[in-house]
C-alpha cells in the first residue's frame, strides 16, 4: 500500500481539516509507506500573496507534525520542492480532455459566474492533482468526499496515458473516504455549510491555536436545536446541527454515531455540549502545545521538509523519467 496525499497551505489548521484527513493519515502511518505534501503549487491557482504563502506553508507543515503527521515514518514535503510534480503534470495536460475537466464541479464552484477571469490553473488544477499521486504509483489516496471526483479524473488520465502509449506505467489509484473518522465536518453557525477557513466568522470553526476556553465558548455558542438527542440516527435526518456535532463527538471518540447516540439519548444539549467541550479539549490541548514549541524554531520545520523533499524526489524522478520515454522526450 502506498498512500498519496495532499492539503493546500491555508495556514492553521481546524477541526474540519483535522478529523476529515489529517487524523486518517496520522492513522495510515501505521498500515503503509505514506507521502503527505503541502501543495503549495495548487495555491497559486488563486490569488496569491507570496510572504503570506511563505509563512502558511511553515505553519502547515508545523500544524500536521504536530497533529501526528511523523516526518521519521512519513514522507512530508513541499510539493513545489520535488520539481517533477509540475513537469508530469504539464505531459498529462496532453493526456486530459477538455470535456473532463468541464465537468469538474469544484471548478465551476471556485469560477463561480467569473469564469472568464478565472484563472487557467485553477481549470488545469485536478491535472496537478493526478500529477501528484501518479508519480508515486500510489494505490491509496485519503480525500474528504469533494475530492472524490478529483481523484476519479486522476484514474482516467491514468488509464488513457496507459493505453495510449503501451504502457503499464502508472496505477490506479484509489480515492479513499473512509478511514474511521467524521468524513464531514459542518460550520458551528451553520449545519449545511462546510467547516471552512474562508467563513468570516470565527466562530464558525475551531483551530487547532484556540485556548481550552475559546473551544469551550464555541461549543456553548454552537447553534443547535431545542429537541432532546435521539437513540437512532435517521432521527438525526433534517437536524444538520444536531447531527454535525455528534458526528464530530465520534469522530473524535473513534466510535459509531450509534454508540454516542446510546449514551445521550433522550437528554438535551445541555448536556451534550460540555461533554462535546471536554472531549475536543482533551484533543486539541496537546497539540497546541507541541504546536507552540515547533513554531519557536522555523528551520526545523524548513529543514525537515527538505529531508522529505529529499526522499520524495527519489521516488519520482523514475516515474517522470519514464513518463518522458513513453511520450518520445528521451
Ligand atoms: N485538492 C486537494 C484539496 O483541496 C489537495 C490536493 C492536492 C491533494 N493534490 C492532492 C489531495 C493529491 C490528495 C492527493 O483538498
Amino acid at each position: 500500500m502506498r498512500v498519496v496525499s495532499g492539503i493546500q497551505p491555508t495556514g492553521g489548521l481546524h477541526l474540519g481539516n483535522l478529523l476529515g484527513a489529517i487524523l486518517r493519515w496520522v492513522r495510515m502511518q501505521d498500515d503503509g509507506e505514506c507521502l503527505f505534501f503541502l501543495a503549495d503549487l495548487h495555491a497559486l491557482t488563486v490569488e496569491v500573496d507570496p510572504e503570506q504563502l511563505r509563512a502558511n506553508v511553515r505553519e502547515m507543515a508545523a500544524a500536521l507534525i504536530a497533529s501526528g503527521v511523523d516526518p521519521a515514518r512519513a514522507i512530508l514535503f513541499r510539493q513545489s520542492a520535488v520539481r517533477e510534480h509540475a513537469e508530469l503534470a504539464w505531459v498529462l495536460q496532453g493526456t486530459a480532455r477538455m470535456g473532463w475537466l468541464e465537468r469538474m464541479t469544484q471548478f465551476k464552484e471556485k469560477s463561480g459566474k467569473n469564469k472568464e477571469r478565472s484563472s487557467v490553473g485553477l481549470f488545469t488544477y485536478p491535472v496537478l492533482q493526478a500529477a501528484d499521486v501518479l508519480l508515486y504509483h500510489a494505490t491509496h489516496v485519503p480525500v474528504g468526499e469533494d475530492q472524490k471526483q478529483h481523484l476519479e479524473l486522476a484514474r482516467d488520465i491514468a488509464l488513457k496515458f496507459n493505453n495510449d502509449f503501451d504502457t503499464e506505467l502508472f496505477t490506479l489509484p484509489e480515492p479513499f473516504v473512509g478511514g474511521g473518522t467524521a468524513a464531514r465536518v459542518m460550520s458551528l453557525r451553520d449545519g449545511s455549510a462546510k467547516m471552512s477557513k474562508s467563513d468570516p466568522s470565527e466562530m464558525s470553526r475551531i483551530q487547532l491555536t484556540d485556548s481550552d476556553e475559546t473551544i469551550a465558548q464555541k461549543i456553548r455558542k454552537a447553534r443547535t436545536d431545542p429537541a432532546p438527542l435521539p437513540a437512532d440516527p435517521s432521527e438525526l435526518a433534517g437536524r444538520a446541527e444536531a447531527r454535525n456535532l455528534v458526528g464530530i463527538m465520534a469522530a473524535i471518540q473513534d466510535r459509531p454515531v450509534e454508540a454516542v447516540l446510546a449514551e445521550f439519548a433522550g437528554q438535551g444539549f445541555g448536556a451534550f455540549k460540555p461533554a462535546l467541550a471536554d472531549a475536543l479539549i482533551a484533543l486539541i490541548a496537546p497539540l497546541r502545545a507541541r504546536l507552540e514549541q515547533l513554531r519557536s524554531d522555523p528551520a526545523e520545520i524548513d529543514r525537515i521538509l527538505e529531508v522529505g523533499a529529499e526522499r520524495a524526489r527519489a521516488l519520482a524522478a523514475p516515474t517522470l523519467d519514464s513518463a518522458y520515454r513513453a511520450v518520445g522526450l528521451r
